[in-house]
């Protein structure tokens, strides 16, 4: 694995947002997978200026969403529709009908999980933008004696719950479900690009990079793919 650690904040978004500008000049065409949650929202940030600045178009790029809640609609400001463009697909000139989520409002999920598995079979991931959860899950592949390989629908773990219910008015209103890529899907992708700051997430990092691989940590299947790039700031890389 690659690992760079940052100082500042701004450096690691400008690195990371480097990485995916530099893939989307030399292939107009790539295909990306992205991520949510508050770790990449600097990324995204940095990559519209870079994107601003050097002219970069992304007129035939494709993309395709790690996850969503179930039960909220892409206008609920708290789903990761919303998310995606307000951050980002509303401030590039992606084409819209060339992004996707996964549908967290399919009247029939698991057929909806079949059909994002089938676009995602057919569209090879050049580059797997991931964050990472104090528990090692990845997209909401939450840690379990078992893991899926494809797109599922999971329930979330409390601890999930009451982490990401800072963006909701209470948790009472934090899903219970989400709709999630399988870590098979993830580990097909050409390259990983793995970003984790603060402290709070250190020990779970060691656990993730150094730690035996077990689904019990679902982020530490990630030493098993061959070509991860791992962003930290000093906090995330503290334990390491
Ligand atoms: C969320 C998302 C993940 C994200 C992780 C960390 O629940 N489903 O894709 O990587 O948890 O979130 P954050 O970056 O806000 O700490």
């Amino acid at each position: 694995m690659d690992i760079r650690v940052f100082e500042d904040n701004l450096e690691l978004d400008t690195a990371a947002a480097r990485l995916i500008a530099d893939l989307v000049t030399t292939k107009p065409n790539a295909v990306l997978g992205l991520a949510t949650g508050s770790t990449p929202i600097g990324i995204y940030r940095s990559l519209v200026e870079l994107s601003n600045k050097e002219s970069i178009s992304y007129k035939g790029v494709s993309s395709y969403n790690l996850d969503e809640y179930v039960g909220l609609t892409p206008d609920n400001d708290q789903s990761y529709a919303y998310y995606m463009n307000e951050h980002l697909f509303s401030k590039i000139d992606i084409p819209l009908n060339q992004t996707h989520l996964p549908d967290g409002m399919a009247s029939h999920l698991d057929a909806f999980c079949n059909k994002y598995d089938r676009m995602l079979e057919g569209a090879h991931v050049d580059l797997q933008l991931l964050g990472l959860g104090h528990n090692g899950h990845i997209g909401f592949n939450e840690p379990a004696s078992e893991l899926s390989a494809g797109t599922h629908v999971v329930t979330l773990d409390e601890a999930t719950r009451e982490a990401n219910a800072r963006f909701f008015a209470s948790i009472d209103e934090v899903p219970t479900q989400a709709v999630t890529m399988g870590v098979g899907s993830i580990l097909k992708a050409e390259r990983i690009l793995l970003v984790v700051r603060g402290t709070d997430k250190a020990s779970i990092v060691r656990r993730a990079l150094t730690g035996p691989v077990t689904t019990d940590c679902p982020a530490s299947l990630l030493q098993l793919h061959a070509r991860v790039t791992v962003l930290l700031d000093r906090e995330a890389a503290s334990l390491l």
